[in-house]
């Protein structure tokens, strides 16, 4: 079939809908049109291999629910300075199994005001430090030749006050200012206010920036120079697409949807997860669908799972393909603190509960804080109530309380609703940089015992797991950001360290914690790759074992059962279970007998049994 064939067949299948969906929002003839005939283009534009990509992916809509699907996150300038350097470095991404990567924001965006790139000036321009459009396509393909996705951030929900359009508003252009939100008075400020909550309390207090330069408020639900779109505007929502669509044919396998609960905002609400925002998504669904239907769109949300669920839309009108396993993440580190699972398992079994097509990304931290959305009403009929209990979990992972030896900092401390915030890279939090300063060799070990045993839990959960870099060696905070001015007020850079290629060489010294570290993950990973009960369409379970600390998972299909022990207590504890037959032990090998079965402090067994 030739190229405009595919298009109208696809087009066909789906115009309809778009159409119903537009118009609902727009109601506007002309600029659908306009939005179709663009389509059209950028669908034809699209290199042959990857239109070629396009149509497997078509035939195999599964191909990304696969076990062998690891990602890993990172700074392009972290990582190797830039794009050229990653495509120099995928040999080693690929020695870490890892065939996704997800290259943290690289749009140019102004110095000391990027929000670490989320504040976009230029959707077409890579950041001159980091190379140019023809290098990202480049890396691409690379990429492609080596089996490995390539994501990156679409920030939609914003500009920089650098971008193109922020300036011509601020000449007061009028037809630029529509584009954002702009008031001459406090007054609808001040209704916004009354009940938008605050995304960034002690940086970037409140939800408008008064331009004194203008004389008037625009909206910054972020930081003050990222300047909120106005997606009542049917030209901003046109140009968007337009834009997305120009990097998803630079070669990107996934694009992530950042922000998207704030994309669309109403006086008297919160201004977020309005319905709006499902038809703004289920659009974008459909406009990939028909130019590039081999990416994916991953969703950020991070909210409480009943918000975050309805970004998978329905099994027949789907929106976002993945979205983040954000509670599960936070409700992980909460497990360690307390070294319960209760509330975890509840988690879980949440999770497992929902249709198979939802496909979640795991991980264990992100570029990030760790924001602690719990299930209150849960913990509170445990006697956990929500203000102490977060002052308890940042005192805990700060290093402040009493036996913990994990090391961070907190993130938005703020002492109106005391909801700090927590931001560490996972082995600082596993307690290794504490270890490495006292030289201590016993907690060092524990620390790496807890590591493991975290990406182990994390390999067993349901859906695709995602590595932040550094972990893989272990990698500690870095405080090296509070001697950047620019870096200094966001404690997020903590965990945003240069990657340590010096660290990255003893990974295979045994002797060394980045040895332990890489090699007991690599051995993880390939048991993971290789086994069929870890694909995302195996059955997944928490398994009851009668301890508060050892939580239990099962996954099935019609080969195997397995079942995954996770010890989150420093001590010896008992799984109190009775399976019969002989089962083996991955990691080990061992062979054993699965009754009431002894699991050591932050240690973990993963037990398999042919069918
Ligand atoms: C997302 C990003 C975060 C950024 C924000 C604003 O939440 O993950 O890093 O600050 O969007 O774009």
């Amino acid at each position: 079939m030739k190229r405009e064939e595919i298009f109208e067949k696809r087009l066909d299948a789906r115009h309809d809908e778009l159409r119903w969906l537009y118009m609902e929002l727009y109601n506007n003839g002309d600029m659908f049109a306009e939005l179709c005939e663009n389509i059209h283009r950028f669908a034809l534009e699209r290199d042959k291999e990857l239109a070629d990509l396009d149509r497997e992916r078509e035939e195999d809509p599964g191909w990304f629910r696969k076990n062998d699907m690891l990602g890993m996150m990172l700074y392009i300038d972290n990582f190797a300075e830039n794009l050229s350097g990653v495509k120099k470095k995928l040999d080693y991404l690929s020695s870490c199994n890892v065939n996704c990567i997800h290259l943290m924001p690289f749009l140019e965006s102004p110095k000391g005001r990027s929000d670490g790139g989320y504040a976009v000036a230029d959707f077409r321009k890579v950041q001159p430090e980091l190379g140019n459009m023809e290098e990202l396509a480049d890396l691409a393909k690379a990429c492609h030749k080596k089996k490995i996705n390539l994501c990156m951030d679409f920030v939609m929900n914003h500009t920089s006050e650098d971008h193109e359009w922020a300036k011509r508003a601020r000449q007061g252009d009028g037809e630029y200012m529509s584009r954002y939100f702009f008031y001459d008075n406090p007054s609808v400020p001040g209704e916004y206010d009354r009940t938008v909550p605050q995304v960034f309390p002690t940086t970037a207090p409140g939800n408008f920036t008064w331009l004194d330069d203008m004389g008037y408020y625009v909206m910054t639900t972020f930081y003050p120079y990222q300047w909120d779109l106005n997606y009542r505007n049917p030209r901003v929502f046109n140009e968007m697409m337009y834009n997305f669509l120009y990097l998803a044919n630079q070669g990107m396998d996934i694009i992530r949807i950042d922000a998207v609960p704030y994309i669309w905002k109403e006086l008297g609400t919160k201004c977020r997860n309005l319905k709006e925002v499902h038809t703004i998504v289920r659009m974008m669904r459909i406009i990939s669908e028909i130019v590039c239907p081999g990416v994916l769109l991953l969703g950020e949300v991070v909210m409480e799972p009943e918000k975050v669920v309805p970004y998978f839309g329905t099994v027949e009108k789907p929106e976002c393909h993945m979205l983040y396993n954000v509670t599960t993440m936070a409700t992980t580190w909460h497990s360690v603190a307390t070294r319960d699972i209760r509330l975890l398992k509840k988690q879980m079994d949440i999770v497992n509960s929902l249709p198979k097509d939802y496909l979640f990304l795991n991980y264990l931290r992100c570029h990030d804080d760790i924001g602690w959305g719990l299930d209150y009403g849960t913990l509170g009929s445990w006697g956990m109530e929500e203000v102490s209990h977060k002052r308890f979990l940042n005192r805990y992972f700060t290093g402040s309380w009493e036996g913990s030896e994990s090391r961070g900092e907190l993130y938005n401390d703020d002492p109106v609703t005391q909801d700090a915030r927590f931001c560490g890279t996972t082995a600082s939090m596993c307690g290794m940089e504490s270890a490495l300063y006292e030289r201590n060799e016993e907690k060092l070990n524990n620390a790496i015992r807890m590591d493991l045993m975290l990406h182990a839990y994390m390999f067993t959960q349901s859906g695709i797991p995602m590595l932040y870099s550094g972990d893989e060696i272990g990698q500690l905070n870095d405080y090296t950001y509070k001697e950047d001015e620019e870096k200094r007020a966001d404690s997020r850079y903590i965990h945003r360290g240069k990657f340590r290629w010096d660290l990255a060489a003893k990974n295979t010294d045994p002797k060394t914690s980045q040895y332990k570290v890489f090699a007991g993950l690599s051995k993880l990973e390939k048991i993971r790759r290789e086994r069929s009960v870890f694909d995302s369409s195996a059955a997944v379970y928490t398994y009851d074992v009668k301890d508060q600390a050892i939580l239990g998972i099962l996954r099935e299909n019609e080969e195997e059962v397995f079942i995954g022990l996770f010890n989150f207590s420093d001590e010896a504890r008992t799984a109190w279970m009775n399976e019969p037959g002989v089962w083996t032990e991955l990691f080990s090998g061992e062979k054993m007998e699965l009754v009431d079965v002894s699991v050591e402090g932050h240690g973990f067994l993963w037990m398999s049994k042919e069918k």
